[in-house]
């Protein structure tokens, strides 16, 4: 087990800062190259364990992937060359790769055995199943087919009408991946509407999709390669922001971010905490900007209802701020929280207790105790982002945190530590 010690910052955060690629881009970026008829250039994908999963998935499957320059990434696809993988597949620790993988493997013909670590192991997969069986792929894992390992017979699929129990963009994205695959149209209809980056990609590779907000359509489709930069991650950057805003005396620019429909929130709700962050530099094609985030005193706020989707992975770090902002925040409607990397209510109110915050857990959600942390010893509890928000409680506490299982953070951040490390 590895250990970061994350001081008090001795200088606020300046200058610029690059943070990785978007992760769920780059999932969707790799298992749509793979399917795409010629050679895919994937510039600036993430580095971290969870995405590697899914690119290895793909060349089990018979997809050539070479490093073509720094980040980048060349991808030779293509249904012909498509096979049955010889072995599992295994994800790891990404929920992302699982459930994207179930659908885009229910279209393909042939056996699909889909697991991963221990954390996996726990996750709901019936969300999931349950569309694919329906469009006719045979799905089975433990717990009467809810949970992982998943064994996915595919082809053979009929498009089908769904809507999600949850809102989940993994649900939608693994259900439209089949559907790329599927006879007829398939749609996904969502109450609450989740990110699009598989609508947008799709279109992107020329698939047949429509899309609006709330509803999404698509048909069999032969994919066209594409040269693809994969914006910065906001979910990443959210560290960062949260960071600057509250070491005092930071300026700190963060470029290229995703801002698209269903990453944003977390911006939303920092500035109704009074958080100085400008979007600046917008390419609204792209759905990218620039962050500009000056340091500032927050005051507590209320995060509820349809906005929980669009900023689910961005709690663990809002409530840091909020520990750090005057008077009391309320998370609620989250109860997806629990089945995330780690059950993130448990864990999230635990980091906090232990870096001297009030905090306390409820069914769907947490309240905190705005106010100063003094730091202490936090277990990151195997998940990245307990870790990483740890990490930006120290830098702003008096006396530092202490972070036990830093090795989480490999699955979506490796250089985190080393950025990290330019604030003392
Ligand atoms: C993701 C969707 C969200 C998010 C996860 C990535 C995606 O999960 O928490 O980190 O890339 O589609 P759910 O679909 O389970 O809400």
């Amino acid at each position: 087990m590895t250990t970061l010690v994350a001081r008090p910052a001795v200088r606020g955060l300046r200058g610029s800062i690059t943070v990785p690629g978007d992760k769920s881009v780059s999932h969707r970026a790799l298992l749509l190259a793979a399917l795409a008829e010629g050679t895919s250039t994937l510039r600036g994908l993430s580095a971290g364990d969870d995405v590697a999963r899914t690119a290895a998935a793909m060349a089990a499957c018979g997809v050539a992937l070479e490093p073509s320059g720094p980040g980048e990434l060349t991808v030779e696809g293509g249904v012909a060359r498509l096979h049955e993988p010889a072995g599992v597949q295994d994800v790891g620790n990404s929920g992302t790769s699982i459930r994207l993988l179930a659908g885009w493997s229910a279209a393909r013909p042939w056996l699909s055995v889909l697991q991963g670590d221990s954390s996996i192991a726990r996750r709901p997969m019936g969300r999931v199943a349950e569309p694919l069986r329906r469009m006719g792929a045979i799905v089975d894992g433990r717990e009467r087919g809810t949970l992982p390992p998943l064994v996915v017979r595919g082809g053979d699929l009929t498009g089908i009408e769904h809507r999600p129990e949850v809102a989940s963009a993994q649900v939608k994205g693994a259900v439209l991946l089949a559907g790329l695959g599927a006879d007829g149209e398939t749609v996904v209809h969502e109450a609450v509407p989740t990110r699009r980056h598989t609508e947008e990609l799709i279109e992107r590779f020329a698939g047949e999709i429509e899309h609006r907000p709330g509803w999404a359509r698509v048909r069999r489709s032969t994919l066209r390669p594409v040269d693809l930069a994969v914006p910065a991650d906001p979910s990443q950057a959210a560290f960062w922001v949260v960071a600057a805003s509250l070491v005092p005396g930071s300026d700190l620019r963060i470029a290229g971010v995703y801002v698209g429909a269903g990453r944003a929130g977390f911006l939303d709700v920092l500035a109704r905490m009074g958080a100085e962050v400008t979007v600046e530099a917008e390419h609204p094609d792209e759905h990218t900007a620039d962050l500009r985030v000056r340091s500032a005193r927050l005051s507590a706020t209320t995060v509820a209802g349809e906005e929980v989707p669009s900023l689910i992975d961005e709690i663990p770090v809002l409530a840091v701020a909020a520990a750090f902002a005057e008077g009391t925040t309320t998370f609620s409607d989250a109860s997806e929280l629990r089945v995330k990397e780690s059950d993130r209510v448990e864990s999230t109110v635990a980091a906090l207790r232990a870096l001297g915050a009030g905090a306390e857990g409820r069914a769907d959600g947490l309240v905190v105790e705005g106010g100063r942390l003094a730091g202490g010893l936090v277990d990151a509890a195997g998940d990245h982002r307990i870790a990483m928000a740890s990490a930006v409680a120290g830098l702003a506490s008096s006396q530092g945190a202490t972070v036990e299982g830093w090795e989480a953070v490999a699955t979506s951040y490796p250089g985190f530590a080393e950025e990290l490390a330019r604030c003392w």
